[in-house]
């Protein structure tokens, strides 16, 4: 193989965020601008000599051209063989899946997960460590470090092999197999749920409607939802992958897959709902009139994951994010198993994950999963609950209600102020720290602060600490208030508010969550002087 050696200067702006580095694509179209990022991945995850590596992505704009360069970039920095999806697709967890199942030593994956794609979208790579999920940060800040002195990379001279079609090649000295995106995936899936009792209950007459958003999805649902479960086609929508998803924001939330929620509120709407995102790994669950929130979705999954074959012989344990709301605690604590509570970051549960210490992971931001793969995993949240549908026989609302007569409701909301003035969102962030050590004892309203802090984890398996993951104000009776910056926003800051309150009594379960909330909103703002340091009247979006 010839090997070109080619000069690049190194680019400041190359750490990895949450989820690896995401830009605008023409940033990403800049000359040397990804080679550079891949050639920091290859020269921090140390390629032990013939490796294998999982590479592929959500499909969006630019996702084929970057592909083709990192296997041939693979090719030169002494990677063996390369296990790339058709046409360079994978879902965010069946490329999890794939890291381990083939024992690879890590994979690429190309995503900007729910932002926008496009010719001006969004474009992102992530490096994934042999577990199968995110870098952890040891490994991340190694690739930041390697950005900041890179002086060349190393590419194969020969034009990228074609991966349209199935099956295993030569390439350069190398092996590169191109696999079907969605079988090894959809196996899992098939050893985990009980697809022939949910494939009855689906010709017995459940309905559904699976919005992939014209992105990575589509071909998965079409294969597990429709030939292997039997939903009528016409039941997965949006369902073919484009490179700008249709110009959509494939973000599943109310805002954005606005006309799915819609259709669930409607005279005309089937019996379950549910989006996923530009990668696969999120998802958004509705049932005939109701919008499941993700914490209460934890909640009830974990509850209920005893009915699928998978899960039937119980939880380790169940994690959670800091600002997810404790509706999954009383689940734990009524199953007799740990509860975790973590930074912000599908990365944080891998640990967790690994030593067998929990099953079941979530967070507020529409991320469920398990111990099945290393990513949170959209339409496995959505296999799990068509399971727990078909085995319990009773709509979304009836199991949802039942659970918050059962343990309590956790009404719980999250507001967005998007774009705020970076400097203003620090100060504010700063300004409600200097003020933690006083806060305690502190009345507003009805509210009396028993708890404030400036969350940090020590990881129980490593050893680690993170600090500075969110400022918690919890008030006597368990109700929160959690502010936190954005660690995924690309303009300016934006600034995240997690509202919770805890309301044991059945009788006002059913009030508008608003108005459940309306004294923590007003106390919110009070505390965190949101609308005089922002000059915001309005969160830009209610979760
Ligand atoms: C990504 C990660 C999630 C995380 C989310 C938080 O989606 O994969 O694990 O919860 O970012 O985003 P934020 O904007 O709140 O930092
Ligand atoms: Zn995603």
């Amino acid at each position: 193989m010839t090997i070109l050696t080619v000069e690049t200067k190194p680019f400041a702006d190359q750490k990895p965020g949450t989820s690896g580095l995401r830009k605008k694509v023409p940033h990403f179209q800049q000359p040397h601008y990804a080679e550079n990022f891949l050639q920091a991945i290859f020269d921090a995850a140390e390629v032990p000599a013939g490796a294998k590596l999982v590479i592929g992505g959500d499909g969006r704009y630019f996702n084929r051209e970057v592909i083709g360069r990192a296997i041939r970039m693979a090719a030169a920095n002494g990677v063996g063989h390369v296990i790339v999806g058709q046409n360079g697709l994978l879902s965010t967890p069946a490329a999890s899946n794939l890291i381990r199942k083939r024992q690879a030593m890590g994979g690429i994956i190309l995503s900007a997960s729910h932002n926008p794609g496009g010719p001006d979208g969004d474009f992102g790579i992530k490096y994934n460590v042999a577990n199968g999920g995110p870098a952890p940060e040891t490994v991340t800040e190694r690739i930041y470090a390697r950005t900041k002195k890179l002086t060349e990379y190393k590419i194969a001279e020969a034009a990228a092999p074609d991966i349209s079609l199935v099956g295993t090649t030569q390439f350069e000295g190398i092996m590169v197999e191109v696999v079907d995106p969605v079988a090894d995936y959809a196996a899992l899936m098939e050893e985990l749920f009980d697809f022939e009792l949910i494939r009855n209950a689906i010709s017995n007459g459940l309905t559904l409607c699976f919005d992939a958003m014209h992105a990575i999805t589509g071909p998965y649902a079409m294969e597990i939802l429709h030939k292997r479960l039997g939903a009528p086609q016409g039941s997965i929508i949006n369902a073919v992958p484009l490179e700008d998803f249709g110009g959509g924001h494939p973000d599943p939330n109310v805002v954005w897959a606005a006309p799915l929620v819609d259709h669930l509120m409607s005279p005309h709407a089937p019996d379950f709902g549910a989006a996923s995102d530009g990668d696969g790994d999120r998802n958004m669950i509705l049932g005939r009139g109701i919008v499941v929130t993700p914490s209460d979705s934890l909640a009830v999954l974990a509850a209920n994951a005893h009915l699928a074959k998978g899960y039937s012989a119980g939880l380790a344990g169940i994690a959670r994010s800091m600002p997810t709301s404790q509706a999954a605690d009383r689940v734990a604590s009524r199953l007799g198993v740990g509860i975790y509570e973590t930074p912000t970051g599908w990365k944080f549960f891998g640990n967790l994950l690994d030593a067998g210490k929990v099953t079941i992971c979530g967070e507020e931001s529409a991320g469920t999963g398990s111990n099945h793969v290393r990513e949170k995993d959209g339409l496995w949240a959505v296999l799990l609950w068509l399971n727990i549908l078909a085995a319990r026989k009773q709509s979304v609302l009836e199991i949802v209600e039942e659970h918050w007569r059962d343990y309590g409701r956790n009404y719980y909301q999250r507001h967005d102020y998007e774009e705020v003035d970076k400097a203003a969102a620090e100060e504010l962030m700063d300004s409600l720290r200097g003020r933690l050590a006083s806060m305690s004892g502190q009345r507003f309203g009805t509210l009396v602060v028993s708890e404030a802090d400036d969350f940090s984890y020590m990881d129980p398996v490593d050893g680690s600490l993170s600090t500075g993951q969110g400022i918690r104000i919890i008030f006597s009776g368990g109700s929160r208030i959690v502010f936190r910056l954005s660690g995924t926003g690309t303009v300016g800051a934006t600034l995240r508010v997690y509202l919770e309150l805890y309301e044991p009594n059945a009788a006002r379960h059913n009030l508008p969550v608003e108005t459940a909330l309306a004294e923590l909103i007003e106390t919110a703002d009070i505390i965190g002087e949101i609308r005089q340091r922002t000059g915001r009247e309005q969160p830009d979006v209610r979760t």
